[in-house]
């Protein structure tokens, strides 16, 4: 199967049955997403890209500057977009802004720069994180895989407290704090050994996360589908938060500032949406 017909065989109760894993698990995951082919062609993509930048850490951020690749197109695929939706919706219990689009991000560790982006943990400014690995190392010790500490936080209304708790542990010294604790065994994170082809789902927003470090001799590529800004409307938050965006020169919505908008809102060929919207009175918890 494609990753087309897979998002397309997604009903409403395996989507509250993903939602519920993410809440109580601290991930989910969908196995095998990618056909034989689609994975060859984004690892092919990958290759190029390290043909380009050599075998160090690199990214690249943005539906535009993956436009013309396999990973790009799914960050325009509307039954994508609808499962991240709809797990927003389940997340936050109302519906994303209609403008919301997906901010992608490919990911690549290699060579000793790439060791250095080890337990870099963080929250995402999304509320919804889905991670598709292209590329990990086999075996050994150091495989990048991905550590979450699940649901630390709730989704904030305030965009302050999120900056605070932001702030609190999301800084050099917490990070290498934490990085610490887990070698030790004091803290014990969930640790995902990551699958080429499977997606992998968590909340973002509300799970600290990072990854333990890859073997500097071999790559880490994964791609990132980051969706839902909790904080859209909070000029404070564009001006502060965002630091992927601001640093790749993009906007709020992850575009180049000269990208001329679609006259059409972005999901006007959405598919229909796998459970029926209520009437919208409440906030985000
Ligand atoms: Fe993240």
């Amino acid at each position: 199967m494609d990753f087309s017909t897979v998002l397309s065989s997604i009903d409403e109760s395996a989507l509250l049955h993903l939602a519920e894993r993410m809440d109580r698990e601290g991930y989910a995951v969908l196995e095998h997403v990618l056909s034989d082919d689609e994975l060859q062609r984004a690892r092919d993509y990958v290759a190029q890209q390290v043909a380009v930048h050599g075998h160090r850490y690199f990214s690249v951020h943005g539906v535009e500057a993956l436009d013309d690749t396999l990973l790009g197109s799914f960050a325009r695929l509307p039954l994508f977009h609808r499962l991240l939706s709809e797990l927003y919706r389940q997340g936050l219990d109302h519906n994303p802004d209609p403008d919301e689009r997906m901010f992608p991000v490919l990911r690549c560790l290699a060579g000793h720069n790439g060791r250095k982006q080890a337990h870099f943990y963080h929250f995402d400014a999304t509320a919804v994180t889905a991670l598709l690995p292209v590329v990990i190392p086999d075996d050994g010790p150091y495989r990048g895989d991905l550590f979450i500490f699940p649901n630390l936080r709730r989704f904030r209304r305030n965009v302050l407290i999120n900056m605070l708790e932001k702030s609190l542990l999301q800084n050099t010294f917490s990070q290498r704090l934490i990085a610490h604790g887990i070698r030790r065994g004091l803290l014990r994170p969930i640790t995902v050994r990551l699958v080429p082809g499977h997606l992998y789902l968590f909340w973002g927003y509300r799970s600290l996360h990072g990854n333990d470090e890859c073997d500097p001799r071999l790559l880490r590529a994964t791609a990132l589908y980051h969706f839902g800004d909790v904080h859209r409307s909070s000029a404070l938050a564009r001006r502060v938060l965002g630091s992927n965006k601001r640093e790749a020169k993009l906007d709020h919505d992850g575009l180049r500032p000269s990208t001329l908008r679609p006259e059409t809102p972005y999901q006007a060929q959405e598919p229909p949406p796998l459970i029926r919207p209520e009437p919208l009175d409440s906030e985000p918890s």
